[in-house]
């Protein structure tokens, strides 16, 4: 390709840390996010993936609360739980961090201090409602109690979810807290409130012009600005990002909104990014340069925080600040977000053990066949159900059945009758056509890619496969080998060459599989790969660990093989296992039942 590099911002929502992630979370935020980057790195385009886990706010101190450990233990716990975790799956981040690094907080601090110094942060005094035996802020949805509208017993301090009407916790008859169920205190508090109605012009005309944007994502925005207020920005809790601003710094019980401190994380990781490769400018390339463009992945709880608050925080920090030096920042290029994902027809659920974590997953199952799941089945534009059956399926029936088989057959018939990649004579029209059609697919696929269509780019690499299939059935070169050798040679050809171009475009989906192919053609080094940690001493002295990995290293082009014959192979292994689908079920389903008792 000859086109200039584009520089992509790959930016994936960073998960809580308050407990490992599920395979819902993953299929929102993770798998997608990473078949993009990874297909914008073969291409050859200057791609920075970045991320963290989410370690501030009531959740982390909910769950520390319960489990008996200070909320710092817990992070540090789940953190190292997460990114293993993360790595296992292949997520290809370029770093992925934490919230609580020195660098997050300091450039927390700055955006934040910046939009006060320029008004956009103004004090209100609110009724709060406290914790009566922590003194902590209870937010909304921590608090339960009767609808007065409906009379349904169990309304959350937001809204009941039997009659759907918003509520404030104040409203509810005979409030208590989730957490230990006692009443929540209600006292007047002061906090600082984002003033969005005064970026509600511009969010509007910015909005209207993304129509690359999934519909649903663009109407969903736009409808949110006709509601928009203030939005408190500081809450009562000793955990967090402290507020820079007189009055509060001080004060032990003020914490910046998480919120308002995680989605920051794209810009302070992008920093940290550019510090710890020594070219502490470099985030710049893709922040301050007209052209870069920034794709957010989550799931579609985050829309809000992406579409609405974190592009008035961009807007409102304009030129300012210790970081932007004179210079605006990026607004987001699109919102890639996804539906829900369910588990056997119920929400995931941890307290119900409605839940398949994505290590325990993983230490059953290979990385690459939950990816092609979650790709071929995944909640891409709507809810979508796992079930243990329709894994156990998808696995079989398309992953082993067309892929799988053909690599197989193809390299068995190679490794047995020539040992080598074998030497063509002529090419007739159907080989031409077989190879035309597949090299199409790095057109084709790679436009579904970048207009984030995951699903069905990857259907029609399976199409491809398939397609092969069908020719070396209709060729049947395993029975030409004793009469027409030759002929034979030229088919085994065709395929391997096929199946090496195939290699590539399965690449974004299914990482590992696509390596092990790779080395069993014979090839060297890293197609897109591999992941690794590597331990950061930041200039505070804050020690922390990263997953990241030297990507400008690959060597994985997205451009058709240019397989040469005579290059030795390996004895093919299978690259994907066969589940046994009455085993896999009933011990799953019998797994989730135990753990649930
Ligand atoms: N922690 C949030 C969640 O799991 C996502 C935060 S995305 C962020 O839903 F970038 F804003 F942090
Ligand atoms: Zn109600």
């Amino acid at each position: 390709m000859t086109e200039q590099p584009e520089r992509i911002l790959v930016a994936v929502a960073w998960p809580y840390a308050n407990g490992p992630r599920h395979i819902g979370h993953v299929a929102g935020f993770g798998v997608p996010s990473d078949v993009f980057a990874r297909y914008h790195r073969l291409r050859g385009n200057d791609v920075l993936m970045v991320s963290g886990t989410d370690e501030h706010g009531t959740p982390i101190m909910v769950a520390a609360d319960r489990e008996g450990v200070t909320p710092q233990e817990l992070v540090d716990r789940n953190n190292a739980v997460i990114r293993e975790d993360l790595r296992r799956l292949g997520l290809s981040y370029d770093l992925f961090t934490r919230t609580t690094t020195a660098n997050h907080h300091r450039v927390v601090r700055d955006v934040f201090r910046t939009l006060y110094d320029r008004g956009y942060l103004v004090e209100r005094t609110t009724l709060g409602a406290f914790s009566a035996a922590t003194g902590q802020t209870l937010p909304d949805r921590y608090i339960e109690g009767t609808c007065p509208i409906c009379g349904f017993a169990e309304a959350r301090g937001d809204q009941c979810d039997n009659c759907g009407n918003q509520l404030d916790p104040q409203d509810l008859i005979e409030p208590r807290s989730k957490v230990d169920g006692e009443p929540p205190v209600f006292r007047e508090t002061s906090h600082l409130f984002l003033d969005l109605p005064v970026f509600r012009d511009r969010l509007r005309t910015w909005i209207q012009d993304q129509r690359h944007w999934r519909p649903n994502v663009r109407r969903f925005s736009l409808q949110l600005l006709d509601g928009l207020r203030a939005r408190p920005v500081t809450r009562d809790l000793d955990w967090g990002v402290r507020v820079p601003v007189p009055g509060y710094e001080e004060r032990e019980d003020k914490r910046i909104y998480v919120w308002m401190d995680a989605v920051v994380g794209y810009l302070s990781a992008s920093v940290e990014w550019a510090v710890n490769r020594s070219e502490p400018d470099a985030w710049r390339r893709w922040w301050q340069s007209p052209g870069a463009r920034h794709y957010y992945f989550m799931g579609k709880d985050n829309i809000v925080f992406h579409s609405v608050i974190w592009p008035s925080q961009l807007i409102g920090y304009g030129t300012g600040g210790d970081l932007g030096d004179g210079k605006a920042l990026e607004l987001p290029y699109d919102i890639v977000s996804s539906e829900f994902l369910t588990m056997e027809g119920k929400q995931f659920s941890t307290s119900r053990n409605v839940v398949i974590h994505v290590g325990d997953f993983l230490d059953r199952y290979s990385a690459d066949s939950l990816r092609y799941y979650l790709t071929a089945a995944g909640p891409e534009t709507q809810d979508s159900d796992f079930t243990w059956a329709e894994f156990v399926r998808r696995n079989n029936d398309e992953l082993v059945a067309t892929w799988g088989n053909l690599v197989h057959r193809t390299l068995q018939s190679v490794h047995r009758s020539f040992g080598a990649v074998p030497e063509p004579s002529k090419l007739l029209d159907v080989d031409e056509a077989v190879i035309a059609d597949v090299e199409a697919g790095f057109a084709t696929v790679g436009a579904e890619i970048e207009r984030a269509r995951f699903r069905s780019a990857l259907g029609e690499v399976m199409a491809l496969a398939a397609r092969v299939n069908r020719y070396l059935s209709t060729e049947a070169p395993w029975a030409l080998i004793e009469t027409d050798r030759e002929r034979a040679a030229t088919v085994l050809y065709v395929a391997v060459r096929c199946v090496d171009s195939l290699k590539v475009l399965f690449t974004p989906f299914l990482p590992h599989s696509s390596q092990a192919l790779h080395e069993l053609l014979g090839h060297e080094g890293w197609i897109a790969g591999p992941l690794e940690f590597r331990e950061i001493t930041d200039a505070d002295g804050y020690l922390h660990t990263v997953l990241t990995g030297d990507y400008a290293s690959w060597i994985g082009r997205w451009e058709p093989s240019s397989l040469e014959p005579g290059r030795p192979l390996a004895k093919p292994v299978p690259l994907f296992a066969k589940l046994d689908p009455e085993t896999v079920v009933a011990s799953e389903l019998e797994r989730m039942r135990g753990a649930a008792a």
